[in-house]
């Protein structure tokens, strides 16, 4: 190959990808991609000083690094101010008119984007350096980790040196297929990704990321910007629209909220900006935000009240969670009176005392989250982490690398309790009836000591159980005998080993088959399936030589629960065919997933080429308008039963 083949090479796959990744609309098939990626990275291992910045390779640098660098900001990142309302929508318009002197103002309005600012800096069309929004002024050079997101361009088609801004985020698809055991939610997934020292971890994130803003553009509206980066290959943020009175920006911000579910990302409101920059330059900014732009946060998911105290919650793993507890408060419809904190770091990054009046956000099923102190006052106290373990009073052990701190004393009735309702969850052994009042009064009462007591329970112990009718107590024994044969990978997934979530557990029961095999393997044998890494390999190998894991398996076996063998490579008449489920079904997902796979069917965690058929139940997300757009076949539920 010659250099300016090479050169070509690099163009056309630069090209593809930003078709795939950016515009959606793909036109070769991956296995034609994988091959010219190939030939790609042959010439650079034979020339490697003729290695070219904007190359596709160069998207993964090869090692960690031992910190970020500080990097100043042109301008600073400034936050924008919040409505909640439209009363506060209201003021805001009318301050924007009152400094114009005219109310014939166009405004623009697009979805807000729950991720993290960062600032892009392209010199002669070549990407050189993004930065996080840190104190305002600087954030942390995290270029390598930016390089990573398939959709940002590398280099632009023509040599102009520009900076935008937008918002990183994780793909709520990507989120629930691998990180959620991990995460509580796609934005500290992001945060987490987006700051880590080694690329290759980032890269493997699948970080996503949308425009928002150019600085210092030659146009002279927003809009005109967009179009322009858009035109240049940015993804900018979809759905923007403009608006020339006050009940056009009230009718736009009201079609994002009901968009709001159709989009692969979380949204946390609409954002307002003036169009013209003449205007924008006119009305200028505060000492913190723009006066020319706002965002209205969908009030139903945000809320503020006092954070009356903090509490500490022992979970299944022994570590101490902050618990928020709130004076009680509306959110999303729903009175809520406690929320997480996360950690120690997040309480002190967040700034939260004891007495603060904080915001909450509660999006859909994710636990309410305390976001930051809107307000603080003298007689606020600062939260210290107990030294003893609330419940058990052993000592609490922190490790260096670690944020969490955690009891280390595995019969502490609070791991217990968090143990057994992991264990009999609808994801692990889907128990039904065994509910937190119920198990708290087995392990109160001292019936249950570890999760194979379950098993040893008898009517007369279940009947005893406050307000438990005898039928109920009976459903119970039933629902007890019927879980004694679970799937290999509900089975591994229900023993709760750290790092250890729904699909990692697939991907074992995948791997080794029987329970047997599973419980022999050693390390390395762990490398390299899907998910595990390093760590998990290591921690997952030292579970399975535990004592008490030992013995709690070996009870369970002696109590006839016995894990089915794994075949979901079974060969059936719908082998070789992927499948992938949106939206509301009249079955449980879990039914339909084990129909698909006992019928040698393989799930796919998103829309893509690969894909052979999408199901589409009730309320379909977005991959129903991707798969649409990449041709895919449709199915319903009825239709898959007929396949
Ligand atoms: S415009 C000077 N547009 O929300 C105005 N921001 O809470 C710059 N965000 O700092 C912001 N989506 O990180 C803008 N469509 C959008 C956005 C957006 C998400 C973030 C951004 C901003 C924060 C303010």
């Amino acid at each position: 190959m010659t250099l300016e083949i090479y050169h070509q090479l690099i163009q056309t796959l630069n090209d593809h990808a930003r078709r795939y990744y950016t515009l959606d609309a793909p036109v070769i098939a991956d296995h034609d991609y994988d091959q010219l990626y190939r030939q790609l990275v042959e010439f650079e291992e034979e020339n490697p000083l003729l290695l070219a910045p904007d190359s596709p390779t160069q998207r993964v640098g090869d090692k960690p690094l031992d910190m970020f660098e500080s990097f100043t900001h042109t301008t600073p990142l400034v936050s924008l101010g919040n409505v909640f309302n439209e009363e506060e929508l209201k003021a805001f318009f009318d301050r924007v008119v009152k400094a114009a002197g005219t109310p014939s103002i166009v405004f623009t309005v697009e979805p807000k984007i729950d991720g993290l600012a960062v600032a892009l800096h392209y010199k002669k069309g070549i990407f050189s350096v993004g930065a996080t929004r840190g104190d305002g002024k600087a954030g942390e050079n995290v270029t390598l980790n930016l390089k990573t997101i398939r959709s940002l361009p590398l280099t632009l088609p023509s040599p102009i040196s520009l900076e935008v801004r937008g918002e990183v985020f994780l793909r709520k698809s990507v989120f629930n297929a691998h990180l959620k055991d991990h995460f509580v939610n796609p934005r500290n997934a992001a945060a987490g990704s987006l700051r880590q020292l080694d690329p290759a971890i980032a890269a493997s994130r699948q970080l996503d990321i949308l425009i928002y803003q150019g600085i210092s553009s030659t146009a002279e509206t927003h809009t005109e910007t967009m179009s322009q980066l858009a035109t240049l290959g940015f993804p900018v943020v979809p759905d923007r629209v403009t608006a020339h009175n006050f009940s056009e920006l009230c009718e736009a911000c009201s079609a994002i909220l009901e968009k709001k579910q159709t989009y692969d990302w979380d949204i946390d409101g609409a954002v307002i900006k003036v169009n013209a920059y003449a205007l924008q330059r006119t009305l200028g900014f505060t000492s913190k935000m723009p006066r020319w732009a706002v965002a209205y946060k969908f009030a139903a998911e945000q809320a503020m009240t006092t954070l009356e105290n903090i509490v500490i919650q022992v979970g299944r793993t022994g570590v101490l969670t902050p618990v928020a507890i709130l004076a009680p408060v509306k959110v999303g419809g729903v009175t809520v009176s406690r929320a997480t904190l996360h950690n120690l770091d997040d309480i002190e990054r967040k700034g939260i005392k004891i007495g603060d009046t904080v915001s909450i956000h509660r999006a859909g099923e994710v636990i309410p989250e305390v976001v930051a102190c809107v307000e603080t006052s003298p007689q606020s106290r600062p939260f210290a982490m107990p030294t003893h373990c609330p419940t058990c009073a052993t000592p609490v052990v922190k490790n260096e690398s670690d944020v969490a701190y955690r009891c280390p004393n595995v019969l502490c009735p609070d791991q217990l309790r968090g143990r057994l309702l992991h264990f009999v969850s609808r994801d692990a052994m889907d128990i039904e009836g065994f509910g937190e009042a119920v198990i708290d009064q087995l392990v109160q009462s001292g019936a249950v000591r570890d999760i194979p007591d379950l098993y040893t329970l008898t009517l007369e112990h279940l009947a005893d159980l406050d307000r438990l009718a005898k039928k109920s107590a009976s459903n119970l024994m039933d629902a007890l005998e019927k879980s004694k044969n679970p799937t290999l990978d509900r089975f591994i997934f229900s023993l709760g080993i750290s790092f250890i979530g729904k699909q990692t557990a697939l991907a074992l029961a995948e791997q080794f088959q029987t329970l047997d095999a599973f419980l022999s393997a050693s390390k390395e044998t762990f490398i390299g399936i899907e998910n595990i890494g390093d760590k998990t390999s290591e921690i997952l190998s030292e579970s399975l030589i535990d004592p008490e894991f030992c013995a709690r398996v070996q009870a369970l076996l002696r109590h006839g629960v016995h894990p089915k063998i794994h075949s979901s490579s079974a060969k059936g008449p719908w082998s070789g065919h992927t499948f992938l489920i949106t939206g509301t079904l009249s079955r449980p997902r879990h039914e339909i997933e084990a129909q698909i796979k006992k019928n040698g069917g393989k799930m796919l965690s998103s829309v893509s080429q690969n894909l052979s058929y999408l199901i589409v139940g009730e309320n379909p997300g977005s991959k129903y308008e991707k798969a649409i757009k990449l041709g895919i076949s449709i199915l319903s539920e009825s239709e898959l039963d007929l396949l």
